[in-house]
């Protein structure tokens, strides 16, 4: 990877992306702007106070030269977006546009091992998953989190449910790791499970210890011969250890048969399921709170970056806002990059890791965009971009062209050490390019003038 641990840009997120090294990074989560249709501003006063940012897009918005760009590298991708803009309208079309470019890079850049949580809300949900399906492949899309972030939400509408959950799409890419995590045992499923108590009043249940289906080991164990699953050696240590309970395995059930004593103060919880019910909202007079639009609980971020990281590896958060996944990345050992155009999100990962994790070392902050440092992308990648920036027109003759009829010219030409960058390269027509020839733009515009076609 081209970037240090601790690195949080300020700037536009697709430039940054774009200086990535590819397959560097192992966890990517994102909460971009939902197209809510709204403007987030941070209440004075708050630590927060000054960042603001806005969710409604329009075509103007974004950079003609994405249209080409999707429409060219990604057919099919871009077939989604425009059946997007025939059901939901324009602005929609410029939100996913504004989104899909910035995929099609977080795709190059995660590892073949890694894992993408993307954050959004019932508003685009459905037309995110499709275009996450397109990227990131439909076979690596592993859940469709749902998370209660509600709390405290009143219903003032009375035409329809209130709105009280958003949305996280979980892909996994085939090799990716996941460690699953466990949600506490509600006080209903303690009393409906965890039906005994022992002489110290520790809960527990009694597990069944039936061999399935004719497997196990034969033997008489307290006055029952049967196929238990465990051998004869370990039930004797186990009623030595206490840890057999000679009960009814159902309660009230009249038939005693020796059970595993499973106590409820032993229990990981259960393994979570896709309903993310135990985690709240944040409020104004929570710990961490620090005034920022849209902050995430660090409890969800965690959950995230157990789930799909290990210790060591890189996770990258390229709307990071107040840097919620900085902070849970660094409290749980993980490497971090985080991005914001906003310059508030630099403000406050200092203030945060500091205040939430103690940590007082140095934290990168860049403003520049990085340099790939592996080889870059054949330089014909740039046509679009270049033809969107020229919109259309030969940069000789200032005739306006189809996007075929133009050719690729290096301002500083190869031969004379002009580089692939996108910042070298111009479009010319045919006719303006072989004039050109191996000569400078200066001689090129000499020449059609003297031609009169200027
Ligand atoms: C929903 S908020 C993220 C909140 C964050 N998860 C947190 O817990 O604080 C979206 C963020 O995206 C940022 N943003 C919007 N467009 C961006 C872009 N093109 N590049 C980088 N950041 C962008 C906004 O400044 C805002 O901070």
């Amino acid at each position: 990877m081209n970037v240090q641990n601790r690195t949080i840009f300020e700037g536009d997120n697709l430039h940054i992306l774009r200086g990535l090294d590819s397959e560097s990074v192992d966890l990517i989560y994102l909460d971009p702007p939902f197209n809510s249709n709204r403007n987030y501003a941070a209440p004075i006063g708050s630590k927060a106070a000054g960042a603001a940012f806005t969710d409604t897009w329009t075509l103007s918005d974004i950079d003609k030269a994405w249209h080409g760009e999707i429409a060219e590298r990604e057919p099919v991708l871009y077939q989604a977006i425009h059946t997007a803009e025939l059901t939901h309208g324009k602005s929609m079309k410029s939100y996913l546009i504004m989104m899909a470019v910035r995929m099609l890079e977080m795709k190059r850049v995660l590892k073949n091992t890694g894992s993408v949580y993307l954050h959004c809300d019932p508003t685009a949900s459905h037309y995110l998953k499709v275009l996450m399906d397109s990227v990131f492949g439909k076979n690596n899309f592993k859940n469709e989190i749902v998370w209660n972030s509600a709390t405290g939400v009143k219903n003032n509408v009375r035409t329809r449910f209130g709105r009280g959950h958003d949305i996280i799409l979980f892909y996994g890419m085939p090799k990716s790791q996941f460690n699953m995590q466990y949600t506490p045992l509600s006080e209903a499923y303690l009393k409906s499970h965890y039906v005994y108590k022992d002489e110290n009043g520790r809960r527990f249940r009694a597990d069944n210890l039936n061999a399935p289906g004719g497997s196990g080991h034969h033997y008489e164990f307290l006055g029952v011969t049967k196929n238990w699953r465990m051998t004869e050696a370990q039930a004797r240590q186990w009623l030595k250890e206490g840890r057999i309970v000679h009960q009814s395995i159902t309660p009230g059930s009249r038939v005693k048969i020796p059970g595993y004593k499973r106590y409820a103060d032993e229990s990981k919880g259960r393994p979570a399921l896709d309903n993310w019910t135990d985690i709240g909202a944040l409020n104004s007079q929570a710990k961490e709170y620090v005034g920022y639009p849209t902050q995430k609980p660090t409890a969800l971020l965690e959950r995230i970056i157990k789930a799909s990281s290990n210790e060591g590896d890189i996770v990258l958060d390229p709307f990071c806002g107040c840097a919620t996944t900085c902070v849970a990345a660094e409290r749980h050992n993980r490497h971090w990059i985080g991005i914001d155009i906003s310059p508030k999100a630099i403000q406050l990962v200092n203030l945060r890791l500091e205040r939430e994790v103690g940590f007082l070392g140095e934290i990168i902050q860049r403003k520049d965009i990085p340099r790939r440092s592996e080889k870059l992308p054949n330089y014909r990648t740039h046509k679009h971009t270049v033809y969107g920036k020229q919109e259309g027109y030969c940069n000789g003759c200032k005739g306006h062209f189809p996007f075929r009829n133009m050719t690729i010219d290096h301002l500083v030409p190869r031969s004379k050490g002009g580089t692939d960058h996108a910042e070298n390269l111009q479009l010319l027509c045919g006719a303006c390019n072989s004039t050109k020839g191996n000569g400078t733009q200066a001689e090129l515009i000499a020449r059609l003038k003297n031609t009169g076609i200027l």
